[in-house]
């Protein structure tokens, strides 16, 4: 299923013939989106013998109509209503963009658009941002390569030191993401090195051509860009945000950014972070910071994303009293109400980094007058590098679907309005995310963000259904079986191989691929898991620890703060236990690290097995690409085991229960 030099996706050929077979009356004027409509419907009608007419008289079996009137009031922007009445399907929308939207929701319903009678019903995005992040350089890093956290070859958007040539492949991205209801992108990484600098300013054609290309299927541009821009760019001694030069500065690059690109997204910004220049370095607050380009931003519509993600990266791993987990609420919450309306806080989903488990960050419902975007990794950094399969689709959803008051208070996807945020997990490869199966990583990330509150396993569903076309294969059940038992419990198969109860890293330094148990144990980062003879954890309660489990609301300072009514899965996160330690499960902790990793081990054998039987089932090319990364994966999640074990032997003393080979 490929088209091109580059896999289908979600999108192939076959996904649009319930469309594509129709007599379609397109009726919505003008416009750059309408025209984008107009291109998919001919597309398909081209291939499977419908035919689509604008503003013809004739019947037809799908209408999609953009209506100034009453029935497409309410709708907004981006939502569009469908319903089905005597042989018509219709869908309508108050604009281009909704009109798309509508459109890409037919071709997931396939045949069930055009069956029966459907009642009017009624989508909008629950978030108006559906933003990703790409961490992409202009200029190959010497360490981080083009693509920082990259694991799906180079950039999409640049090549050879510059934008590429040929955006076609960006609009074919654009494509994708409207498929799954993404709006915004940014461009480069928020570690902006002196090259990508530069985009803001003379290069911003380069970024107004990328941009171009994503425009049609209504898609915004934001772009990564440093807080020390006005020294860099501007020669001005200082980048102080109260400084009336710099915000000057400020005002007119910002004003040329918007000369170029209309309806440019605005700043991605990471200050004071991991090496960062940031407004501390002139006694400011993040606020003053955010804001100054906030006011530059602001005339335009455009929004600053200012990233949270603030902590002390020279940590001394013998003082006990430091925790980074508590970083971001610390240096945040005393700022709630000073952000300009639009600044975003860009809050990552956890206190730490993107680990396998981590609980909700506090921050999330602790800034009730700012507002906070929630940013989730779907490059797989931490989780297998796309080498191994790892659905994220259950995390996210949790985390979305957490309610940081408890009770029935808000959930995490209502509090996010300033939008969902995922790092890109996508790249030049010709798969787009190197792992195959990692599609369905980005796939599922716009689905929760157009709703947060959707199930994930439904998601996945639909993923399978537009991916691999299973109605059209020779075994649909054993296909869509086999897909389903390869991808929904793989978060899980992967935790429980990796580091165990919450503990977070264990990982190889640097790279953060493969075991090292110790890897950071003594390193300034501040990722401890202070294991010994005795035990192992992080004392984060409020009593005897670090105090970071008094930063929750509701019920959870207490439901963390306790070993007794901690879950078990953050056990380690928030506690320092005794090996002994009996679980809610009823396994004691030394007992469970062992379990747990033979247990994942085995999972992964019997995926390898599942996807080898799939073989006549699946395009070659993608079948053997996953078949050969399930070699990896299960080379890997053997080293995890052995090596989280023997560590584990070695320093308890205490043997497996079940007499298992440990090293
Ligand atoms: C992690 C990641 C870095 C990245 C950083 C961030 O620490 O390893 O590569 O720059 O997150 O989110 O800014």
């Amino acid at each position: 299923m490929r088209t091109g030099d580059f896999d289908a996706a979600w999108l192939p050929p076959a996904a649009f013939r319930a469309v594509g077979r129709r007599r379609t009356l397109l009726r919505a004027g003008d416009g750059p989106l309408v025209d984008t409509v107009h291109g998919e419907v001919a597309d398909a009608c081209g291939r499977f013998g419908g035919r689509v007419v604008r503003d013809g008289g004739e019947d037809a079996e799908l209408v999609l109509e953009v209506t100034g009137g009453p029935a497409g009031a309410g709708l907004g922007d981006e939502g569009f209503a469908l319903a089905r009445r005597g042989g018509t399907t219709t869908v309508t929308a108050s604009g281009g963009r909704g009109l798309l939207y509508g459109l890409f929701h037919v071709v997931r319903l396939g045949e069930d658009a055009f069956r029966g009678e459907r009642p009017r019903e009624e989508h909008r995005p629950a978030l108006a941002v559906r933003m990703l992040d790409h961490w992409d350089n202009v200029a190959v890093h010497p360490v981080m390569g083009q693509v920082e956290r990259g694991y799906a070859g180079g950039s999409l958007f640049w090549a050879d030191g510059r934008a590429r040539g040929d955006l076609g492949r960006v609009r074919a991205y654009g494509r994708l993401l409207a498929a799954c209801g993404v709006n915004a992108v940014a461009v480069n990484n928020v570690n902006v090195h002196e090259t990508e600098a530069h985009l803001l300013t003379d290069r911003i054609g380069e970024v107004a051509a990328i941009a171009d290309a994503l425009r049609p299927y209504g898609i915004r541009t934001h772009l990564s860009v440093t807080f020390a821009a006005p020294m860099v760019l501007g020669s001005l001694p200082t980048a102080d945000p109260l400084d009336a030069a710099v915000r000057a500065w400020w005002r007119g690059a910002t004003a040329r950014v918007y000369e170029a690109i209309g309806d440019f997204g605005g700043y991605v910004v990471k200050a004071d972070s991991e090496g960062r220049p940031g407004p501390f370095a002139y006694g400011r607050s993040h606020a003053d910071g955010a804001n100054a380009l906030a006011a530059a931003l602001e005339p335009y519509g455009g929004t600053v994303h200012w990233r949270t993600f603030v902590y002390d990266h020279h940590q001394d791993w013998r003082d006990r009293s430091t925790d980074r987990a508590r970083a971001a609420y610390d240096h945040f919450t005393p700022l709630d109400g000073e952000f300009a309306p639009n600044a975003v806080l860009q809050v990552k989903h956890g206190p730490m980094d993107f680990q396998v488990r981590e609980p909700v960050s506090p921050l999330i419902g602790a800034m009730p007058r700012t507002r906070l975007a929630v940013e989730v990794q779907a490059t797989q950094e931490y989780t297998g590098q796309q080498r191994h399969v790892c659905w994220l689709g259950p995390m996210w959803s949790e985390v979305l679907r957490f309610r940081p008051e408890g009770g029935s208070g808000p959930r995490v996807g209502e509090l996010a309005r300033g939008g969902l945020v995922a790092v890109s997990n996508a790249g030049d490869d010709p798969f787009w995310t190197g792992h195959p199966l990692a599609q369905a990583n980005l796939y599922t990330f716009g689905r929760l963000a157009w709703d947060p509150r959707a199930d994930p396993g439904a998601v996945l569903d639909e993923w399978i259904r537009l991916t691999f076309t299973p109605e059209r294969s020779a075994d649909p059940v054993r296909l869509t079986d086999g897909l389903h038992a390869v991808l929904d419990g793989s978060w899980a198969t992967y935790e429980k191989y990796t580091a165990p109860l919450g503990v977070g890293f264990m990982v190889q330094p640097g790279h953060h691929y493969g075991p090292s148990v110790d890897g950071y144990e003594y390193s300034p980062w501040g990722t401890y898991h202070f294991a010994d003879r005795d035990g192992v954890g992080v004392d984060r309660s409020t009593a005897t620890g670090t105090g970071y489990a008094g930063q929750y609301a509701g019920p959870w300072a207490e439901v963390y703060g306790s070993v007794e009514t901690c879950p078990d899965e953050l056990l380690l996160f928030f506690h320092h236990v005794p090996y002994g330690h009996v679980l809610h499960s009823g396994r004691t902790v030394i007992q469970h690290i062992y379990d747990t990793r033979f247990e994942g081990v085995a999972e992964v054998e019997e995926a390898r097995r599942v996807w080898a039987g799939l073989a006549d089932l699946v395009d070659p090319a993608r079948h053997a690409r996953v078949a050969e990364r399930y070699e990896e994966q299960l080379r890997s999640a053997r080293e995890w085991r052995d090596q989280v074990n023997s560590y584990f032997l070695r320093k308890s003393g205490v043997p497996d229960a079940r007499g298992r080979t440990i090293h």
